[in-house]
Order: C-alpha cells, then sequence, then structure tokens
C-alpha cells in the first residue's frame, strides 16, 4: 500500500492512461477523484474503485475551465478532507499539415493540454503549498521532446508541459512541492487507435506501416508502452519518499528518444 491514506486528483480518468493511473493509485490505498469531460466514463471508473474496495469521487471537469477545475479541486478537498497527488492527463489529439491546421483547432489542442495543465496546477497547490508537501505529476509525451509531422498542436503543447513541470520543480521547491513529468511512447489508447486511419490518409500509407513505421519505427523493439506502463511510473513519481527527484522527464517508450 504505497499511497495509503494520500488523496489524488486525475484528470483524463474516465478512459486510457488516466484510469489505469485512477486504478492502479486506488489500489495502494489512495482516494481518487476521478475527473473526466466524459462524466459517465469518469463515473463508471469511480464505480470500479468503489468495487474493489477503494475510495473515489466522480469529478465532472473540463480541464480548459478555470472555474471547472477550480470548482473539482475544492470538490475533492471537501470530500477527502486533503489532497497530496496531482496528475494533470487529460488530452486529445488532432493532426493535420500546418497549412490545413484551423487555428481554432490549434487552440484546442494548446487549451486542453498545457492551458489545463496550468489550470490545475494552479488550483492544487493552493493546497500543497500550506501543507508543505505534494506531488505534480505531469502527462507528457516523447512529443515533449520529438517531433512528428502532422502534429504541430499536440507537440507544442507537450514541450510546452515540459516548460511548465521544470518551472514547477523550481517554484514548488521550496514549498515542499516536486514536480515530475512522464513522457510515453505510444500507447493503444482511444486517442492512439483513432490516428491510425487519420494518418494513413494524411501520409498516404497504410494502417500497418503508420503502426510498423510511424509509431514505432524508432523503438528498439517494435513494442506499445502498455498502460501498465504508465501506471507504474505515475505510482513510483507519486509514492517516491522524498523530493529528491523533481524536475525530471521520465520515458516510458522501449527507447524511442533517450534523453
Ligand atoms: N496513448 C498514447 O500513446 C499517449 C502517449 C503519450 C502521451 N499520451 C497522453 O496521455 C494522456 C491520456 O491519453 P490517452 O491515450 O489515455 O487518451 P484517451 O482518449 O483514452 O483518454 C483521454 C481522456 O481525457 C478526457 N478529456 C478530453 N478532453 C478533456 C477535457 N477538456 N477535460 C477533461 N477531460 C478531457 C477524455 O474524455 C478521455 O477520457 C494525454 O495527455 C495524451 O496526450 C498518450
Amino acid at each position: 500500500m504505497q499511497l495509503q491514506d494520500r488523496v489524488a486528483v486525475v484528470t483524463g480518468a474516465g478512459s486510457g492512461i488516466g484510469r489505469a493511473i485512477a486504478l492502479r493509485y486506488a489500489g495502494e490505498g489512495c482516494a481518487v477523484a476521478v475527473a473526466d469531460l466524459d462524466e459517465t466514463a469518469a463515473s463508471r471508473v469511480a464505480a470500479e474503485i468503489e468495487a474493489a474496495g477503494g475510495r473515489s469521487l466522480t469529478v465532472c471537469m473540463d480541464v480548459a475551465d478555470e472555474a471547472a477545475v477550480e470548482r473539482g479541486v475544492e470538490e475533492t478537498v471537501a470530500a477527502f478532507g486533503r489532497l497530496d497527488v496531482m496528475v494533470a492527463n487529460a488530452g486529445i489529439q488532432i493532426v493535420h499539415p500546418v497549412e490545413d491546421f484551423p487555428y481554432a483547432e490549434f487552440r484546442k489542442v494548446v487549451d486542453i493540454h498545457l492551458g489545463g495543465s496550468f489550470l490545475l496546477t494552479k488550483a492544487c497547490i493552493r493546497h500543497f503549498y500550506p501543507q508543505k508537501s505534494g506531488s505534480l505529476v505531469y502527462m507528457g509525451s516523447v512529443h515533449s521532446h520529438e517531433a512528428s509531422p502532422l502534429k504541430s498542436a499536440y507537440v507544442a503543447a507537450k514541450h510546452g508541459i515540459l516548460g511548465l513541470c521544470r518551472t514547477m520543480a523550481k517554484e514548488g521547491g521550496r514549498h515542499g512541492v516536486r514536480a515530475n513529468i512522464i513522457c510515453p511512447g505510444f500507447v493503444r489508447t482511444p486517442l492512439v487507435e483513432k490516428q491510425i486511419p487519420e494518418q494513413a490518409r494524411d501520409l498516404g500509407i497504410s494502417e500497418d506501416e503508420v503502426v510498423r513505421n510511424v509509431m514505432l519505427g524508432r523503438t528498439v523493439d517494435g513494442e506499445f508502452t502498455t498502460l501498465a506502463d504508465v501506471a507504474d511510473v505515475a505510482l513510483f513519481l507519486a509514492s517516491f519518499r522524498s523530493n529528491a527527484l523533481t524536475g525530471q522527464s521520465i520515458v516510458p517508450s522501449h527507447g524511442w528518444y533517450m534523453g
């Protein structure tokens, strides 16, 4: 029980990576606020946690809406009495070459990933700073370090989150708060499944080639990263016993990007 009596808020926890992290944390004794734009999905995950004997709260939250983020964090603290871990994970993907990228769609990606991470940070440190502890966990991507064609908005946002994380490590240090970022390679979630036909169309190649060459071509072994791999890193960062590890990027990606 590595997170016994701790409290975490995880955004985008209704699906994919966020869901896996919420379930892993809950299994380690953590009370988890399952926050998502999709309230039905969030309540399904919260019910899974409760059914396994854990503690959870469904939080309907658009991470790009400052009032909703603040409300969700306050609801979490009201329900569980404290807050120890933030996982800023909610995200979307929209791919286009820059010349065809509608600015509204570019802004939407940046607002959700980077703006959402900023707003959640701001709401959480209000509780972390006075208690002199807290772990900020950001969901970056290999695309926090590398670029790929068609992903200008996502790559810009994920590089931005790396910068936000490093800034928070410096600002949070004297308040006992650490900040780290997980930068996974491709994990087969709905976000990635959607991209396979889109990229095949935009790049004029087969779906099999998208998987083999675009997604896994620069791994050392042609393997996808798994939900369990990412949840393991998220648990490690949340439960690490000191603030020695701060401002760090951990890259579970089968060797795609070694930084
Ligand atoms: N899957 C991958 O290969 C991969 C790799 C690296 C990083 N990531 C990152 O991991 C995170 C989770 O991705 P995933 O693959 O699990 O995707 P997913 O589509 O399975 O889950 C994303 C969740 O975020 C929620 N969400 C979307 N917009 C939101 C908003 N405005 N407010 C609140 N919730 C919102 C969705 O409802 C969904 O439940 C994202 O930040 C993504 O960029 C994913």
